[in-house]
């Protein structure tokens, strides 16, 4: 039994698998060249680099990629959105992601450049907004998902509605762990599935050591809302950090590089954010989401690709004996 390829736009991908997109600098080219290659959609997370810094990593992913489709994700909320999209689509981008907003443009931007656009939506007005400007697909990620957090619902309250809202293929995203939940989220009418906490816990993900060792060890108790100044919750490990930023002690913003188109100036996101990437999971920002309490290994996304796919056929041959 083989697992079903995924078609986006003229893309196809051989596995319905997108890698998920994580800033800062969790998701760049080894981890987003080694998904693509494996047969999933690799995808740079842009929030944070430099342009100069997000073309070098799209070259570097599509070496190890091969013919592999490769993504970036970056949020709209971001001051630098249009001219890391437009680097992006000046390497060849085969598609991008965006959330945390809804921009226009982009739509008009990918058409004339001939890269697919998937916006990542929590609600099925979004959605039809998205379908009605020319997405070629839309990722509907829910509450269960790490990050910065769209929507209250869960997956399995979600997807099913917008499946329903939209002609558009719907891309599933937040909580899934395994075979067994991509086989879950394919029935209930998606054509893929989006993973992010997953792939962050992998030999190529750059996240450091001390960052994949937190996930291996969490458990359902350890995972937790954080305020962000991006305006949205935002799901992560709890920390001494999340404590604070919970009790209302914000750490002191040393220099803003007014990196947010709005920010609500609490603290500086992409300090903590940086913080955790360098190794400091105590002072640093460790988003994580709910699929994190399952993950006990740190595995080569070669070894879980073929794993997801192996637990995915096991689960469909016991549903049809
Ligand atoms: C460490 C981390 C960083 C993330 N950064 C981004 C980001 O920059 N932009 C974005 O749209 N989503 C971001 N996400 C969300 C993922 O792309 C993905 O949709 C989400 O992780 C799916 O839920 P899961 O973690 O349960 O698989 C991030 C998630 C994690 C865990």
């Amino acid at each position: 039994m083989e697992m079903p390829a995924m078609s986006i736009g003229r893309l196809t991908s051989r596995l319905p698998i997108i890698q998920g997109g994580m800033a800062v600098r969790i998701s760049l080219s080894p981890l987003a060249g080694a998904v693509a290659r494996a047969g999933g959609i690799g995808v740079i997370a842009g929030s944070g680099l430099t342009t100069s810094e997000l073309a070098e990593e799209i070259r570097a992913a599509r070496k190890i990629a091969g013919d592999g489709i490769v993504g970036v994700n970056i949020m709209v909320a971001v001051r630098a959105f249009r001219e890391l999209v437009h680097t992006a689509l000046d390497e060849g981008i085969d598609l991008v992601i965006a959330g945390a907003g809804f921009s226009r443009d982009l739509f008009e931007w990918c058409r004339q450049a001939g890269a697919a656009v998937v916006p990542i939506v929590g609600s099925e007005r979004v959605a039809q907004l998205s379908q009605r400007f020319g997405a070629d697909a839309v990722i509907v990620e829910s509450v269960e998902a790490g990050g910065h957090l769209g929507t209250q619902e869960t997956l399995d309250e979600l997807l099913p509605r917008i499946v329903e809202a939209v002609d558009v293929p719907v891309i599933g995203a937040g909580g899934i762990a395994n075979g067994r939940d991509i086989k879950r989220v394919l029935d209930m009418g998606a054509v893929g599935v989006q993973m992010g906490s997953r792939f962050a816990a992998t030999k190529e993900s750059s996240a450091p050591e001390a960052f994949k060792q937190m996930y291996v060890r969490a458990t359902d108790d350890d995972i937790v809302l954080v305020k962000s100044p991006v305006g949205l919750p935002g799901r992560a490990l709890d920390n001494p950090l999340a404590r604070s930023l919970a009790a209302g002690d914000y750490p002191p913003i040393d220099s803003c590089r007014a990196c947010l188109k709005k920010c609500g100036n609490e603290y500086c996101i992409i300090d903590a954010l940086l913080r955790a990437q360098s190794g400091d999971v105590e002072t640093g920002l460790v988003f994580a989401g709910m699929s994190a309490a399952q993950i006990d290994d740190i595995p080569a996304v070669d070894e879980l690709m073929d794993r997801l796919v192996a637990e995915w056929r096991v689960a469909s041959e016991e549903a049809i004996a």
